[in-house]
């Protein structure tokens, strides 16, 4: 159905894998477009609870923006990049939990990608970096603002500023990854994480997913305002009542998403 990507569906998980191996998944005007289609089926899809994104191949999760692209690009194309509906704002503001299962290279716009992603799993053999400083550009889908944010001004200015790539471990330290696994077990340990939060109540899980991100856009009184809003409308949830019944009667809770 897609050209550039595939959506498998596993239980309550969609995986969502970009799938130009030969091009190390670089990140196509088509892979954009095919990515907000998926995500938006995904995201009217009930049985979907989790979302997994990931590349193709074990060489790259995704080796940057199509640099074959840039040719054609004037700054007026560029500058619109940045819209409501680009791939990383979808993924961003996307309803469901959405991790990013990173199997290899992770440059420029795929560690864009990550980072606009909930969670960030990786192997052993990833390798980070924004390298756009290289092709004599800058970052322009959230790596000086969301890097910044994950791991500091530091280590996010070095690099931007040298395109150098860091390897999982760095990225581990640095806060940029949540865990890092031997590349035969990325998918288990992956799938393992996913499912575990599938079986949380998803209207919880998408409020607290927008009360993490609140916190890096606002001062602490607007964040926690938020917060406490968000968590007066857990209360009107029939999986709230679910969830308290449930440990009451000792038994494990059935969310429903209602
Ligand atoms: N855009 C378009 N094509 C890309 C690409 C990108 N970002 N990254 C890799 N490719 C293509 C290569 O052109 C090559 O295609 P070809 O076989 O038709 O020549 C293929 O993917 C394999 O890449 P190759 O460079 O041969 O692999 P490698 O193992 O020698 O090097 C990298 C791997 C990731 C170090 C190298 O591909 C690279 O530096 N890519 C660009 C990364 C980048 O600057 N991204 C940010 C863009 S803003």
């Amino acid at each position: 159905m897609y050209e550039t990507i595939t959506v498998e569906h596993r239980g309550k998980i969609a995986i969502v894998t970009i799938n130009r191996p030969d091009k190390l998944n670089a990140l196509s005007s088509k892979v954009h477009i095919e990515g907000v289609a998926a995500l938006d089926e995904l995201r009217h899809d009930d049985s979907v609870r989790v979302v997994i994104i990931t590349g193709s191949g074990e060489k790259a999760f995704i080796a940057g923006a199509d640099i074959s692209e840039f040719e054609g690009q004037t700054p007026v194309t560029q500058r619109n990049s940045f819209h409501e509906r680009s791939l990383f704002n979808t993924i961003d503001v996307f309803p469901k939990p959405v991790i990013a299962m990173i199997n290899g290279f992770c440059l420029g716009g795929g560690n864009e990608l990550a980072m606009a992603c909930d969670i960030r799993i990786a192997s052993e053999n990833a390798r980070f970096s924004q390298p756009e400083i290289n092709l004599g550009i800058m970052c322009g889908g959230g790596g000086t603002q969301r890097l910044t944010r994950l791991i500091g001004e530091g280590r996010a200015m070095e690099m931007a500023l040298t395109g150098d790539m860091i390897d999982a471990a760095t990225a581990h330290r640095f806060g940029l990854v949540n865990h890092v696994h031997p590349s035969d077990q990325l998918e288990a340990e992956t799938m393992k994480l996913a499912e575990k939060i599938a079986e949380k109540a998803p209207i919880a899980l998408q409020l607290s997913k927008e009360a993490v991100k609140f916190a890096s856009r606002s001062n602490l009184d607007e964040g926690l305002r938020r917060e406490v809003d968000l968590f007066a409308i857990c209360f009107s949830t029939e999986d709230k009542k679910e969830g308290v019944s449930a440990f009451l009667e000792k038994r494990k809770p059935e969310f429903k998403g209602k």
